[in-house]
């Protein structure tokens, strides 16, 4: 039975891998802040797929919490889904550093450290694979936040090119927006954000395991997304930029 360890995996895209993983016979390690939604999260996923997940309480916000999490897939796992992540709300020149290292530590230094733990593993079986969850906001100046999803994308592509004649795989996955508790936490008022631009979590993640299994290195799901992130690339990134700070004052 394959094995896949996803990181944020009691809500929003990371459950959706979770049930995505465990339909298609994964079994899984759960890893989130939260012991007692992740315990609930696994005893659901036993009632409804009849797999056994192992939970993996961490803040990856922490050495602690990201050493625990590397000593677990350097045991050995097949796919590794870098997902955790959060927002600020506002300008991100109004959040305190330490905040902004908070975030720049759970979606570089985790990607970057977890990737690095899996990855030994994977190139001596010659099989494998990492999807590292970035944005669409990667394209675009908005921040730390897209700073570091724009990280994540050159970081993963870097990676699977120097992995090319292996049978191992890295993928960074870019989303639009994604219905998830993401916006709630952050306390970013989500009201303004037109309706057809909104994505389903569970349609993401059906696509990312499509492109994946066509080698894809970056994952854009939706036409809609594709059509943006496009169009993004071909205006000048100055207006760009303003367009998408004056979206991300709200
Ligand atoms: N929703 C969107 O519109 C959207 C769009 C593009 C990209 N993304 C990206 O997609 C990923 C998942 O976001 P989501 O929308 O699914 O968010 P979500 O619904 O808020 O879920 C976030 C998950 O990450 C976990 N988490 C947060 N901080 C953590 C930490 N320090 N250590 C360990 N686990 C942590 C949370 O569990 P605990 O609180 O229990 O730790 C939760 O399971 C993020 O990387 C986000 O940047 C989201």
């Amino acid at each position: 039975m394959p094995s896949a360890l996803i990181t944020g995996a009691t809500a929003g895209i990371g459950a959706a891998f979770a049930r995505r993983l465990a339909a298609d016979g994964f079994s899984l390690v759960l890893v989130a802040r939260d012991e007692e939604r992740l315990t609930a999260a696994a005893e659901s996923l036993r009632l409804r797929y009849g797999v056994e997940s192992e939970v993996l309480a961490a803040d990856l916000a922490t050495d602690e919490g990201l050493e625990r999490v590397e000593a677990r897939l350097r045991q050995g796992i097949d796919l590794l889904v870098n997902n955790a992540g959060f927002g600020h709300p506002g300008s991100f020149l109004d959040v305190s550093v330490p905040d902004e290292l908070r975030m720049l530590k759970v979606h570089c230094e985790a990607v970057l450290r977890l990737t690095m733990a899996a990855l030994p593993g994977m190139r001596k079986r010659n099989r494998g694979a990492v999807i590292n969850v970035a944005s669409v906001a990667a394209f675009f100046n908005r921040g730390t936040y897209s700073a570091s999803k724009a990280w994540v994308v050159n970081y993963s592509e870097s990676t699977a090119a120097e992995l090319v004649g292996t049978r191992v795989r890295v993928m960074a996955l870019c989303p639009g927006f994604v219905r998830t508790e993401f916006h709630e936490r952050a306390s970013i008022d989500a009201s303004a954000i037109p309706g057809f631009l909104w994505l389903s979590a569970d349609d993401v993640v059906d696509e990312s395991m499509r492109d994946l299994a066509l080698g894809k290195r970056v994952s854009v799901p939706d036409l809609r997304y594709k059509v943006i992130v496009g169009v993004g690339r071909l205006v000048p990134r100055g207006l760009a930029a303003r367009v998408s700070q004056r979206l991300g004052r709200r």
